[in-house]
């Protein structure tokens, strides 16, 4: 196992879990719930390609409210200001996956941990801090500092430059096979959280390893 210095988190669908949002999907709009939110994930992705293709960049924030229009006009479902607000906020209010405090806090005394997401620094340090999860994340770094979206090299680049690092010494872990695939390319280390089974991009740039939990990264790194 090669040594490194420095590992980088994504935050939605790695660290915190996007899939609650269903929960007030399906409180709002009962019997869509499931459906709504994953259409709302993936136009959301979809948006921040689309965007970053179009040269058009806006924030996390606003490409999320934006797919959310989509995916309610998609199933036919009827957002109201209040539900509309109400479904936005559950974005805010993401449950860190169980084994997240516990893992940070184990790698925490190894490596330099930080995050490196689509989402606004405003957006992920209000969630981090929401789970103290602040005390292992110091640093935060988002797409909208360079105002393009993953998987652009720009956005995994800030990490080397900031951290002073180099490439090789810098682990980036994400759920999304997109995500690893990018960082990939770019020249980090990767780990894969496959959290629901599924396969590795087929893309050619391979992950270095993948794990059901964080806790595989554990033992991946012999942490
Ligand atoms: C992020 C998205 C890709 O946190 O999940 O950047």
């Amino acid at each position: 196992m090669r040594t490194l210095k420095a590992l980088a988190f994504d935050a939605f669908g790695t660290l915190f879990d996007v899939q609650s949002v269903a929960e007030v999907c399906e409180a709002v709009f009962p019997g869509y719930g499931g459906e709504l939110s994953r259409r709302w994930r993936q136009k959301q992705l979809e948006y921040t390609w689309l965007r970053s293709l179009m040269g058009r960049y806006a924030n996390f924030e606003q490409v999320t409210d934006e797919a959310l229009r989509y995916a309610a006009a998609s199933l036919n479902l009827t957002l109201t200001p209040e539900n509309h607000a109400r479904l936005l906020q559950a974005y805010r209010a993401l449950r860190p996956f169980p084994e997240v405090p516990d893992v940070l806090r184990q790698l925490a005394q190894k490596y330099t941990l930080v995050v490196l997401s689509n989402g606004t620094a405003m957006q992920l340090q209000a969630l981090l801090k929401q789970h103290a999860l602040d005390r292992y994340l110091g640093q935060v770094f988002s797409a909208d500092a360079v105002r393009v979206f993953k998987p652009h090299p720009h956005v995994y680049a800030q990490v080397e430059v900031a951290l002073k690092l180099s490439r090789g010494d810098i682990g980036f872990v994400s759920a999304n096979g997109w995500d690893v695939a990018g960082a990939a390319a770019y020249g980090y280390w990767t780990f894969r959280v496959d959290r629901q089974g599924v396969p590795e991009e087929t893309l050619g740039f391979p992950e270095a390893a993948a794990g059901r939990t964080l806790y595989d990264l554990l033992a991946v790194l012999q942490t």
